[in-house]
């Protein structure tokens, strides 16, 4: 029998709460994973957890459904809840405003309202993005009566996936400060596969890059030759999260996570096209156009442009805390090899 839970993941059948919730376990961790119809998914999710490495006999399930307006989970024995870490989301282009909003901003205001009867919490933990998080960054600086015009004109510019979770890390810091919370955020950049295995549960963004160059459907090199689309592995992201809780110097923090071995945008096409031994393009075509042309004829997805930029990422903070979790970035070149066989092996099967 399933012990009293002193963590909690909700997500935990997303793409980082696959692997996370094996890492956790193995710290011994005992988890509750909040999903939908958790009592139908319970099993398979446990084998999950046990061919990952982890140890299913420290689960327990709870069904969580993020757009209702009572989140249904005042029957949670919290007596030794420690972390409760946010990974829900709707990863989906084309969304309305209220849509994404529904589940990104009130979702997470409503799960932190519920924190607050969590007696010894440790530390929220949430991810927003490593875009997304920069655009909150800037907002945040301007004078609070600004701020919502602000992040109107981020609905208006990025689309309503990307604009709700800067909506999402600017309402949600602002609450967990004022109900004195403890929190951390973490904001990695499009996550790749499992560094050794290639293995990724998230078959959209950059997966597709790698897709499209495979068949010879990628018709142009968006941006220019300083475009950065930045990639991080999946278990390295589980690591770092796993270990944040311990970390107090981590309280109120944001961490942004990617692999600064990163090739730009135009380098990394190539390293995919040649290790796959495929013709790629080598045009650059700027995003500028490639917006004004009708989606008829760019073939791009006006949400998808937004992540072609020449923004760099500081991530200092987080390389520092990784090195006294005693974690390291693995090698880059192998992990996106690992990836791209695991896609490839996915799209011939
Ligand atoms: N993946 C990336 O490249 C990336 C990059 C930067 C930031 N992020 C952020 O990282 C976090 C985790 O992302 P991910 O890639 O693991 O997400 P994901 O693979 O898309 O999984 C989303 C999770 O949210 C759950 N969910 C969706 N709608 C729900 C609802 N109405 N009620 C309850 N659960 C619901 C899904 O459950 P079901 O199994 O029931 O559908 C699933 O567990 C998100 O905040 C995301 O924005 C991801």
């Amino acid at each position: 029998m399933s012990k009293t839970p002193d963590t909690i993941v909700t997500g935990a059948t997303g793409l980082v709460g696959r692997w996370l919730v094996p890492q956790l376990t193995r710290q011994n961790r005992q988890v509750m994973v909040l999903i939908r119809k958790s009592t139908l998914r319970a099993a398979a999710y446990g084998r999950w957890v046990e061919t990952h490495g982890g140890n299913p006999a420290n689960l327990s399930f709870h069904d969580l459904e993020m757009d209702q307006d009572n989140l249904g989970l005042a029957d949670i024995d919290t007596s030794k809840l420690r972390d409760v870490y946010h990974l829900v989301a709707r990863y989906e282009f084309g969304l309305t405003r209220d849509q994404a909003r529904r589940i990104a901003v009130l979702g997470s205001l409503r799960l932190l309202d519920w924190c607050q009867s969590v007696p010894k919490l440790r530390r929220f933990v949430f991810i927003t993005g490593y875009l997304a998080a920069t655009h909150a960054e800037t907002i945040r600086q301007a004078p609070i009566a600004r701020q919502q015009k602000l992040i109107d004109k981020q609905y208006r510019k990025c689309g309503a996936y990307e604009a709700s979770k800067v909506e999402e890390n600017i309402l949600v810091q602002r609450k967990a400060k004022q109900l004195g919370i403890p929190y951390t955020i973490v904001n990695p950049s499009a996550i790749s596969g499992d560094s050794q295995t290639g293995e990724t549960t998230q078959f959209i963004g950059p997966a597709e890059l790698v897709r499209d160059i495979y068949h010879g459907k990628l018709p142009a090199l968006v941006g220019g030759a300083d475009t950065f689309v930045p990639l991080v592995a999946v278990d390295y992201v589980a690591k770092f999260m796993a270990s944040i809780p311990q970390q107090s110097e981590a309280e109120g923090q944001s961490y942004w996570l990617l692999d600064q071995a990163t090739p730009n945008f135009a380098k990394l096409v190539a390293q995919i096209g040649q290790y796959l031994g495929v013709d790629y393009p080598k045009k650059l075509i700027p995003k500028l156009l490639v917006r004004a042309l009708p989606r008829v004829l760019s073939g791009a997805d006006p949400e998808a442009l937004v992540f072609m930029t020449n923004l760099r990422y500081d991530t200092k903070n987080a390389d520092k805390l990784a090195k006294k979790m005693a974690i390291a970035q693995p090698e880059f070149r192998s992990s996106l090899e690992n990836w791209i066989d695991f896609l490839v092996s996915r799209s011939a099967s």
